[in-house]
């Protein structure tokens, strides 16, 4: 159905067929949770669930939108860019004002997108909006950006206009992912690195809990000010540090007494998620992904108990996984709160879990799990590219 719906819907709205087509995937993240803004390493990648865009420059400044899968539609004005109590279209204004911002010039467009990446599920939906809406418009008028740039910028709307103060993670993933790799970004520097996953006869497989997350106005920002403190502190001792990423456990654990509990708990897991991240790429290298496993159900323990960003769902279904043979390892996958697990386990075992947790979660919550097998696949790209 997509982009087929979304090049009708354009065509219906705008009695023309759309200049570009653009395909915007969702992420998964395989560990490096809440380490992107403290400047430390992820290992996400991009799915093949995603946001497709019908573009067209239009001669005025206007700005039509037309989101499909919600049914609303917004317009606005270029030279008038103010945030709207709509929502959606804050993800899409936010990157007319970045490029605004930075001396870009562009003219009024016509929007239509839409996708199958579930909003509220850790998988980045809002991303791959701004991560498509600054690709199509540096195709559509010939800004000449990098996809790092975009990156910068798609974060930066989120950050400014949407107001969620997000790192850089998922934008990255959306614009650099690459067909069945991982993408090892640091955050600090943005140098990256894709590791080949041969997935082969390992499946990758999300469980949805069904619990939206809010992260604008949430837990995130707090996080974020938890760990600026730890950082604030450990400075005092050690003038070089200028982010978490710079702490290791021992110097951590020698100013425990100088930083309240729970800034002490939030700064440790993020170091050593940092370190587990380091491990899993070089296991990962070494043994290939069912390897990375037990690092996963590491990963989800440090975001249940020192973290706290977990919930009783999410945490259900780590719980819930078998340990056997053909299963490797479970995690929570992004900001938390809701949203996804993300489960590696053998192609052939994954019928037979599916069924097993479908019944134990509805026996528990009550209401059905969604699931789905996720492939890696390329970044954003224009549609004629696929
Ligand atoms: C959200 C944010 C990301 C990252 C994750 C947690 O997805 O948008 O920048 O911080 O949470 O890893």
């Amino acid at each position: 159905m997509y982009p087929e719906s979304v090049i009708q819907a354009f065509r219906r709205k705008f009695g023309e067929a759309p200049a570009i087509v653009v395909r915007a995937p969702g992420r998964i993240n395989l560990i490096g949770e809440h380490t992107d803004y403290n400047e430390g390493f992820v290992l996400p990648a991009a799915i093949d669930r995603a946001v497709w865009f019908a573009v067209s420059p239009r001669n005025d400044q206007g700005l039509h939108f037309q989101a499909l899968d919600l049914r609303e539609e917004f317009q606005g004005d270029l030279k008038n860019l103010e945030k709207s109590s709509l929502g959606w279209p804050n993800y899409l204004l936010g990157c007319f004002s970045e490029l605004l911002r930075d001396g870009h010039q562009t003219g009024g467009v016509n929007v239509v997108f839409g996708g199958d990446i579930p909003s509220g599920a850790g998988l980045s939906s809002s991303a791959a909006i701004e991560s498509g809406m600054l690709f199509a418009l540096n195709e559509l008028y010939h800004l000449g950006l990098s996809r790092l740039s975009l990156a910068r910028l798609a974060q930066r709307s989120e950050n400014n206009f949407v107001g969620m103060n997000c790192g850089i993670m998922d934008m990255f993933a959306s614009l650099m992912g690459h067909e069945g790799c991982a993408l090892k970004l640091d955050c600090r520097s943005l140098q990256h690195e894709y590791i080949p996953l041969h997935v082969q006869d390992t499946a990758i497989l999300l469980c949805d809990t069904g619990v939206k997350h809010q992260l604008v106005d949430s837990a995130y920002n707090t996080r974020r000010q938890e760990c600026e403190e730890g950082v604030r502190l450990l400075q005092l001792i050690y003038p070089t540090v200028h982010s978490l990423r710079d702490v290791d456990m021992n110097m951590l654990q020698s100013e425990k007494n100088h930083l309240r509990a729970v800034v002490f708990q939030r700064c440790k897991y993020v170091v050593e998620e940092n370190e587990r991240v380091e491990s899993a790429c070089k296991v990962l290298k070494e043994n290939g992904l069912p390897a990375i496993g037990s690092l996963l159900y590491a990963s989800h323990e440090g975001l249940k108990n020192e973290y706290q960003v977990s919930c009783p769902e999410l945490d259900f279904l780590v719980d819930h996984t078998p340990h056997s043979l053909g299963f490797f390892g479970a995690r929570m996958v992004g900001g938390g709160f809701g949203g996804c697990t993300i489960n590696l386990l053998k192609k052939d075992a994954v019928e037979g879990f599916q069924t097993y947790i479908a019944l134990k979660y509805r026996e528990k919550w009550g209401h059905d799990l969604r699931m789905w097998e996720v492939k890696i696949t390329d970044g954003v790209g224009m549609m004629n590219d696929e």
